[in-house]
């Protein structure tokens, strides 16, 4: 684990997973570029001498599609598999002890502060990503930090961010979003929200940033906790709030109520792979000042269409999450839990031994309930038996083609709350703003009623292939 993205990006480039790209520009090349190189699962890139901007002003982009990034980021072992890295992370998210961050007086992001007429957020290279977007997205591997003003804990978040002018950003967090909740605090007082938004940082606090922790559960004493030691930050004197000691950009500010001042956001094209939520206005912040360090790295995380993922390949975000909360929820005997599809948080699988009638029906209604909140999240939730691994996409279709019959063990319930970002709201239900599509459950557990009558699986026995394998070690050596 590192402790800032300088490092990470060295780490990469030790493992021989890091490029670099001299010279393209950041008006749909680096864009591109970055496109065509997570469709080949190729190496992180970082972007020089960018058209129209100076030696060292860089992009970084690519981090964090392949598991050797997220693993990095999060402290896996390199031979962990996708499954238990998932529980892993679920452990250490239930022996959760907050280890707060520490105020420091100097850090690298204080090299370069900027206020008034000198603030000029164009000074970074800041890429217009895709075709279609409405502008250019500076705060796309972005954390936004924001404090309670009721309770003072510190939240951090990523969503997304456009550049309006040079001191104003307008940014997307979707209703119920942790930042969202607060902002709306500060505007119900009649006061303007303070905010700083991070664009390059450590990348666990960009991961962490990602994952819905609870309402109250500050990422920084997470963070602290995953690393084992606080987190430095630095204070910002306008809005009060601790930004990373070792980040790369930061602006602070203050976000008035929309009444006041909101711009049109949008399009952007999002991780579903759609130009879904097109133009609307959105809240703003107004820089007052503006860090970074000398020759900063922008870090960007911008989406790609499906099934090329350019964000974490192991689902700790939505897998962790879930199997916990069917846990605590009473559910007994899960044996593992993942989340595939686009973002990796579309289709859940739920894999269980069958302890009564009606135990899987359960399990995945309630993981249908839980799962919910983003565009599409959990719309097909699948329960398989404990001999099958919910990571993996074929066995879960085996089970799905062979134990399910459609008219009996498939169900379709409406009413569950997605986003504006999901492409399947159609026109008039999006201008009533009724955020809601149906979800499908699959059981694809051997029917309870008759599990022991279940014709056999055609596969050798363990005690057999190892005997098998001890004898003609030869022969499987190499393959
Ligand atoms: C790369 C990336 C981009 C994201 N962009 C947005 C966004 O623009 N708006 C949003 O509301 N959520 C976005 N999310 C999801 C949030 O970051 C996630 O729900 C997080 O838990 C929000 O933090 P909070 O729980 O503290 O509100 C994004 C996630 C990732 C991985």
């Amino acid at each position: 684990m590192t402790d800032d993205l300088r490092k990470f990006l060295d780490t990469l480039k030790e493992k021989g997973k890091l490029r670099m790209v001299n010279g393209a520009d950041w008006d749909l090349e680096i864009g591109t570029i970055n496109e065509l190189m997570a469709e080949r699962q190729g190496p992180a890139l970082v972007f020089d001498n960018i058209k129209d901007y100076p030696q060292g002003f860089r992009v970084a982009t690519n981090l964090m599609h392949h598991r050797v990034g997220q693993k990095l980021a999060f402290g896996f072992p390199d031979e962990m598999t996708d499954l238990e890295c998932v529980a892993d992370w679920k452990d250490k998210w239930n022996k959760f002890q907050p280890v707060p961050p520490v105020v420091v007086e100097e850090g690298p992001i204080k090299e370069n502060i900027l206020k008034g007429d000198d603030i000029d957020i164009y000074k970074f290279p800041t890429p217009k990503w895709h075709t279609h977007d409405g502008g250019r997205y500076i705060g796309t591997g972005i954390i936004t930090i924001t404090k309670d003003p009721d309770e003072g804990w510190v939240n951090f978040g990523t969503y997304r961010v456009m550049i309006q002018d040079k001191t104003t950003l307008a940014f997307y967090a979707s209703p119920g979003k942790h930042a969202t909740i607060m902002r709306e605090k500060y505007w119900a007082m009649g006061k303007p929200c303070p905010v700083a938004m991070c664009f390059g940082q450590d990348m666990l606090l960009f991961s962490i940033s990602t994952i819905g922790l609870p309402w109250g559960m500050s990422e920084y004493d997470m963070a602290g906790y995953i690393k084992g030691k606080g987190v430095e930050v630095v204070i910002d004197e306008e809005t009060g709030l601790p930004i990373p000691a070792t980040a790369e950009i930061v602006a602070c500010g203050f976000s008035p109520p929309p009444e006041e001042d909101s711009r049109p956001e949008g399009p952007f094209g999002e991780w579903q792979g759609y130009y879904a939520s097109g133009t609307r206005n959105e809240p703003v912040v107004h820089i007052k000042t503006l860090y970074h360090r000398n020759d900063p790295i922008l870090f960007g995380q911008p989406p790609v269409k499906p099934p090329v993922n350019t964000w974490f390949p192991i689902p700790i975000h939505t897998a962790t999450f879930l199997w916990n909360r069917l846990e605590k929820a009473g559910m007994m005997d899960i044996k593992g839990v993942y989340v595939h599809g686009p973002g990796n948080r579309v289709i859940a699988v739920i894999s269980l031994k069958q302890r009564y009638l009606g135990h899987a029906k359960q399990v995945a209604t309630l993981a249908g309930a839980f799962l919910q909140g983003g565009a599409c999240t959990g719309r097909y939730i699948i329960t398989v038996d404990e001999d099958i691994d919910p990571s993996n996409l074929e066995e879960v279709l085996w089970a799905v083609c062979t134990r399910c019959d459609p008219e009996h063990y498939i169900n379709i319930v409406p009413g569950f709350l997605t986003s504006p970002l999901d492409p399947m709201l159609n026109p008039e239900k999006r201008a009533r703003k009724d955020y809601t599509t149906s979800k499908v459950f699959i059981n694809a557990c051997r029917p309870y009623h008759w599990k022991d009558k279940f014709p056999p699986v055609n596969v050798a026995g363990p005690e057999l292939r190892q005997k098998v394998l001890t004898k003609w070690v030869d022969l499987f050596k190499d393959v």
